[in-house]
């Protein structure tokens, strides 16, 4: 993947029809989103569960853009390698979820796959620091990981704008995660964020059957995040 700072939606599969994958990422790629989110949780670094990998490889064949796997699991490191297998493209892990994070990301870069870190709203821009020349993506959470349909927490803003200066012009992806409405991309696209996590915001009122709410709704977000940056 060419790397560019295009705004750039990743709807969340989170908040789609469980029953539905394979027909739900065709219908969001269909109408305009640019990867597909799959937030995978564990009961135990966050208070929920979803799935695992062999769902992500059953998901696979039915993206064609990419798939951006959030791992929000503690361990991490000895499921990579089937998340891998999964067909992930970037794989996100949590900078909170393992003591030797460099080698965590150490491992996904080793399988070829594109690294990714994710920050709880707890956990401060800095922390980064001394692993940001190996990661491809820093993903901010603008909720508490867990759920879909939170509010955003604004004081992630300033945290998005710390983290953009300190990339400064590396090739490294700024993601956010949780809360993402055509009211709040303006504020963080202004910061530089250029992946836009959005599940909620995306799938509200629209269904397999009436896909097009989808495009309408994934095209306010991308308008209002660009019109920010005129
Ligand atoms: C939250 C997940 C998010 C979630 C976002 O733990 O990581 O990806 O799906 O959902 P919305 O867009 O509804 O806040
Ligand atoms: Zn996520």
């Amino acid at each position: 993947m060419k790397f560019n700072r295009d705004i750039k939606i990743a709807s969340s599969i989170l908040a789609s029809d469980f029953a539905n994958f394979g027909q739900e990422c065709q219908a969001i790629e269909a109408n305009g989103c640019d990867w597909v989110h799959v937030d995978v949780m564990d009961g135990h670094f966050v208070p929920n569960i979803t799935f695992g990998p062999e769902t992500c490889k059953a998901i696979r064949p039915h993206i064609k853009t990419i798939m951006d796997v959030h791992l929000m699991i503690s361990p991490v490191d000895c499921y990579i390698e089937a998340f891998v297998e999964s067909g992930a493209d970037i794989i996100t892990a949590h900078i909170e979820a393992e003591p030797h994070i460099h080698r965590t990301i150490q491992e996904i870069k080793a399988n070829g796959v594109m690294a990714g870190i994710a920050l709880n709203p707890g956990t401060p821009a800095e922390s980064v620091k001394e692993i940001i020349d190996l990661v491809d993506l820093i993903c901010v959470m603008t909720v508490n990981p867990g759920f879909g349909g939170q509010k955003f927490i604004y004081s992630q803003v300033k945290k998005i704008k710390t983290l953009s200066d300190m990339i400064g012009d590396r090739p490294i992806h700024i993601e956010i995660d949780g809360g993402i409405t055509p009211e709040t991309a303006p504020l963080v696209a202004e910061v530089g964020a250029d992946v836009l996590v959005a599940g909620s915001a995306v799938f509200k009122g629209g269904s397999v059957e009436n896909p097009m709410v989808y495009g309408s709704n994934i095209s306010a977000i991308r308008n209002a995040a660009s019109a920010a940056l005129r």
